[in-house]
């Protein structure tokens, strides 16, 4: 990328890029970057920006080599790496090795199509760390396999990654049928597909349940794509795809030592209109509290989504094997098991998450260091 034209204006530089085009760099926002506006060593900010005129007058631009020196009317000489203003054009997000575009998926996608990967390439090779992790990035879920037969084994893989989220289970915990259970995941019983704690403000992004054993009878495991989900529901449902993204509902898990609700809505939107998380879990959803004008439409639109997750069309079914992990990210992909018969043999899952903050910061680190 190269600047072919520089031009000057008062209030901004405008330059052209070939083949890209025009863009136009306002001239305080060039002050609010200019190299000296930052920390040698840290890379911070430590440019008052108040200590700026409001107006600062750009008079001179001149490209030599891979630098843009600007030099204003207060004085000031600034000079812009090339690649800056490259990687920064007004009006677009600058590049990010964790901005994975989500590839949306159906029953089409199979077991056999599910990204897998071996713990101990992951384990021993950066680069086999990132494909993994970018696969998982884009699918939303994938297989890690060839685990050792151990308890932390599938902990030792996330934290590969970053440091665990630890919830209100613990920092990790154990799915097998408890005595006492205070969530249904701890009994033999159906879960129906779900995301885990929708009732947090922010609900765990990536989950890891490393399987030690599935020897009972049922016991298999179920996937959708929350994302196909809901993008299937608002072309063909746009009113209920509206209230499902509108309207907040209840959330709340409550036992003996915790009690812990919020409001949001089933499908959150980025700000340019795109899903960018799903909660979803009807044992935890607490007793709506919409006006009753919008409860019959929204209870259509509700049902509408949950006769979705129903449809075989969407759902991914297997039985996950001891020394097999699958890897999912909670606000994006359900998940659910059906019944188990504890009777007739063990099943124990050791289970943990990583937020997406953790994710994305190790793709990003993982991009400097391998190609
Ligand atoms: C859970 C859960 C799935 C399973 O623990 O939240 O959904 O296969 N478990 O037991
Ligand atoms: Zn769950």
């Amino acid at each position: 990328m190269k600047i072919s034209a520089l031009k000057v204006r008062p209030d901004a530089l405008l330059a052209t890029w070939s083949p890209e085009g025009h863009a136009v760099y306002p001239a305080l926002w060039l002050r609010d970057n200019c190299p000296s506006a930052f920390h040698p060593q840290t890379e911070e900010r430590v440019l008052d920006l108040l200590s700026l005129d409001d107006e600062p007058v750009l008079v001179l631009a001149e490209q030599t080599g891979e630098t843009v020196i600007l030099h204003y009317r207060d004085g000031h000489v600034s000079h812009m790496p090339v690649h800056v203003l490259a990687a920064h054009r007004p009006g677009r997000r600058a590049a990010d090795p964790a901005a994975i575009a989500p590839r949306l998926w159906r029953a089409d996608l199979t077991p056999t199509g599910l990204p897998r990967h071996a713990a101990n390439r992951i384990l021993e090779n950066d680069c086999e760390l990132r494909a993994w992790m970018q696969d998982t990035a884009a699918v939303g879920l994938s297989i890690v396999d060839s685990l050792d037969d151990r308890i932390d084994a599938g902990v030792d893989i996330a934290c590969k990654i970053g440091f665990l989220r630890e919830t209100n289970f613990g920092m990790t915990f154990e799915v097998v049928s408890k005595p006492d259970p205070n969530n249904l995941a701890y009994t033999a019983v159906t879960l129906p597909l779900h995301t885990d704690l929708p009732n947090q403000e922010v609900p765990p992004g990536f989950q890891f349940l490393h399987c030690l054993a599935n020897e009972a009878e049922g016991g298999g495991s179920l996937f959708a794509d929350g994302y196909a989900l809901a993008e299937d529901l608002r072309a063909k449902d746009p009113e209920a795809f509206r209230l499902l993204s509108e309207v907040a509902i209840p959330f709340r898990f409550h036992d003996r030592d915790v009690d812990i609700r919020t409001h949001a809505p089933v499908i959150t939107l980025d700000r340019a209109g795109k899903v960018s998380e799903i909660r979803w879990n009807a044992h935890i959803a607490a007793t709506f509290d919409m006006p009753a004008d919008i409860m019959p439409a929204y209870y259509r639109a509700y049902r509408a989504f949950m006769a979705m997750t129903r449809d075989p069309a969407y759902q991914l079914t297997f039985k996950l094997k001891a020394g097999e992990m699958i890897v999912f990210d909670n606000r994006r992909v359900l998940h659910g098991r059906e019944a188990f018969d504890p009777s007739t043999g063990f099943r124990h899952l050791h289970g943990c998450y990583v937020d997406r903050g953790e994710f994305n910061s190790r793709l990003r680190l993982l991009a400097r260091r391998t190609h």
